[in-house]
């Protein structure tokens, strides 16, 4: 296998959207000339001055980057081992990573002269993100969210709404991300002259993984910077948590090429990765498969259909991953390792308790895989670890896990 990788992980994807096996666009024929357009348009937008001079401009004075990169200095000594650094996305406007992306389609979606957002969500983030730029823009909004997510979610459902957006609850399969990206497909297959989809994540077909990680990048090539200026070198371990993987490929994205710095993505292992399937690890526990327009590995049964999963985290609950993490995966450049409900539970409250931080449910996965391993870790060892998002939309799921009646 040696022999086979590549010099630079970073030349992905291929012009047919493949990162090696993995990716591609298996849409049905009416949606393939807007995924063209869609295409063509952000081929010009790369390389237009203007285009990347607007975001810059509302990633600094709309969302408030940079993020700053903080040292957990109460919660490392707690640890004992590695010294940790938080990279922290949850500070943007909106309260999670996934406002960086959404501004890029948004922008993009008004060149193109498309005036209706629709957009799928899970724990709301995204959701909430992309209503939030429509107000700013006048544009008008509808979010798919699976009616379990809607329950589980309630302060960002509310948010969605006081931001004038629509919420659509979808009740088929199990109700969560996977289904509510399903009823957004089928939207836009059906209003195609208006609208444009803006993805949450690195998954669906080509060019929305490469393109949502072109614009989730600016999180590792701030902390790159910022690690320089804190440390004079780049961290030795980079951590993320991963729902479909946007966070992750985009802290991930800037250091493929730095061999030494090692990366981790950390699936969502809900009960356990175990033969009943209470999880969603695809890459620990599924196989490849077609799913949302690209191959990827899948939590899927023997006959290809693919299973509900499970999660206390709204935004890992996806049965897929995006394509160019399976190809890391089977490159060996990133490991992917899963962190239970549980072990989530723990970390959570312990990053309230040591460093005054209320984390979403998500990346105290990441940080639950960092108390795992920063105790064997030297004191030198450098870890960064993407918090992409607090945790205010979580309390209420966290405090009936705990025992906790909120009335
Ligand atoms: C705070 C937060 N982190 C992570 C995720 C997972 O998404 P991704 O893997 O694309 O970063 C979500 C999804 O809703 C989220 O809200």
């Amino acid at each position: 296998m040696a022999e086979d990788l590549p010099n630079s992980y970073k030349t992905g994807p291929d012009e047919n959207g493949r990162f090696g096996l993995y990716g591609g666009r298996f849409v049905s024929e009416t949606l393939m000339p807007l995924i063209l357009d869609l295409e063509a348009e952000y081929e010009r937008a790369k390389t237009d001055q203007s285009f990347w001079d607007e975001m810059d401009f509302l990633w600094k004075h709309y969302v408030g980057r940079p993020s700053p990169l903080y040292h957990a200095e109460r919660l490392s000594e707690r640890l004992g081992g590695a010294k940790v650094y938080f990279k922290r996305d949850e500070l943007n406007h909106t309260g999670a990573h996934k406002i960086n992306n959404v501004l890029g389609q948004i922008i993009l979606a008004r060149r193109m002269g498309k005036t209706r957002i629709i957009a799928e969500t899970g724990a709301g983030q995204h959701g909430v993100a992309t209503a939030t730029v429509c107000a700013k823009f006048g544009l008008k909004c509808v979010v798919y969210m699976g009616a379990h997510d809607v329950e589980r979610q309630k302060p960002n459902v509310f948010r969605m709404k006081l931001l004038g957006a629509e919420v659509v609850p979808v009740t088929s399969g199990r109700g969560t991300l996977k289904d509510a990206m399903n009823d957004a497909l089928r939207d836009w297959v059906t209003n195609v002259r208006d609208t444009f989809y803006c993805i949450g994540t690195v998954a669906g077909p080509h060019p929305y993984p490469a393109m949502v990680r072109d614009f989730q990048s600016i999180i590792g090539k701030e902390t790159k910077e910022q690690m320089m200026e804190a440390e004079g070198r780049l961290p030795d371990t980079i951590i993320a948590a991963i729902g479909g993987g946007s966070n992750a490929m985009g802290l991930f994205f800037p250091f493929l090429d730095d061999k030494d710095v090692r990366i981790i993505g950390v699936e969502a292992g809900g009960k356990g990765v175990n033969e009943k399937m209470e999880h969603c690890a695809s890459l620990t526990g599924g196989r490849p498969g077609v799913l949302h327009g690209n191959r990827t590995y899948l939590l899927q049964d023997d006959d290809g259909q693919i299973l509900e999963g499970f999660s206390i985290s709204a935004g890992l609950d996806y049965p897929g991953i995006g394509p160019e993490h399976s190809w890391l995966h089977d490159t060996g450049r990133a490991e992917y390792v899963s962190i239970t409900d549980k072990e989530a539970l723990e970390a959570f409250q312990l990053s309230c308790e040591t460093e005054g931080i209320i984390p979403a449910l998500e990346p105290s996965h990441a940080l639950a895989h960092v108390m795992k391993i920063a105790p064997d870790l030297p004191a030198d060892h450098i870890i960064c670890m993407n918090m992409c998002g607090r945790g205010d939309k979580d309390i209420f799921a966290v405090a009936q896990h705990l025992g906790q009646d909120l009335g």
